[in-house]
């Protein structure tokens, strides 16, 4: 397995396999690496010949007052992981040999970006959009893999994608959970036992709304708010529950199949996120 650095050596890397018709997939993560990850990376082995993950905590994506300095990093670790299950390439650049002491272009997606996360997280998804852009630039993918459980990331980077003629292909693989329901996040790591056992309000939240819908709830507002509710009984501090087109991202007055159901809440000081397509 190669470990790279900079982008000229990873656009170098590429080209030489795409030389020899290889097919190159990319996975995005900023490390931290738990068994989400391995899932997007097994995808990725699926979907094309050779396998670039990506290793970069991107500060642009993290508010002011946000988890940048505690976001969770064990490069080593990470390293045997990829090793382990057969990436190929680890892309891991410096901060400063991706953005420039007189960085000043960013990417900025103007309709999906305003709600969900992207309200209660002023320029998050500018700095998603930004990285996401020069990850691409730099890896060179034919086809890049995200994990469902940012779903609005990903409409955003489909949006991207199409809006701004990337030649990659969006892959997405379904949400890896422990065994108890939580979703597997790298921030899981930041949760002390009490916020941990909280946690699982948001996946009994969506579990329960799933089960309102199979039993023919079709009110999204009375849904919501007992999603809400479970997840306040939970311990957590709500900051959104949703259900929105899993497109456009626009609420939906009446649930239907396909209508994403979104939560995000606070445990502890630790921000989850977690959804269901229903
Ligand atoms: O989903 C993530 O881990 C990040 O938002 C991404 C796509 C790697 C960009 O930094």
């Amino acid at each position: 397995m190669k470990t790279i650095a900079t982008p000229a050596g990873m656009q170098a890397w590429s080209r030489d396999r795409q030389a020899d018709g290889k097919r190159i997939a990319c996975v995005p993560t900023m490390g931290f690496l738990h068994d989400g990850h391995l899932s997007l990376v097994r995808r990725a082995r699926e979907l094309a010949d050779g396998v670039v993950l990506t290793l970069f905590v991107n500060p642009t994506q993290f508010g002011p007052g946000e988890d940048f300095a505690a976001y969770p990093r064990d490069a080593a670790r990470d390293l045997d992981l990829c090793r382990r299950h057969g990436v190929d390439a680890v892309f891991m650049p410096a901060d400063e040999s991706m953005y420039l002491p007189d960085h000043s272009i960013y990417i900025a997606e103007e309709s999906l970006s305003g709600t969900l996360c992207g309200a209660s997280r002023p320029g998050h998804f500018r700095g998603v959009c930004t990285v996401v852009a020069k990850l691409f630039n730099c890896v060179l993918p034919q086809v890049a893999v995200f994990g469902q459980k940012d779903a609005q990331q990903i409409a955003i980077i489909r949006r991207m994608v199409r809006d701004l003629n990337f030649p990659v292909e969006i892959a997405v693989a379904p949400t890896v959970r422990e065994p108890d329901g939580l979703a597997m996040s790298s921030r899981n790591a930041r949760l002390d036992a009490d916020s941990r056992k909280s946690a699982l309000g948001l996946s009994r939240a969506l579990r329960e709304a799933a089960c309102a819908y199979a039993a023919g709830t079709r009110d999204s507002a009375a849904v919501l708010a007992q999603m809400r509710t479970t997840m306040e009984r939970a311990g957590l501090r709500v900051d959104y529950a949703a259900a929105v087109d899993a497109l456009t991202l626009k609420p939906v007055a009446a649930l239907a199949d396909g209508v994403l159901l979104a939560v995000a809440a606070f445990a502890g000081g630790v921000r989850l996120i977690d959804n269901q397509v229903l």
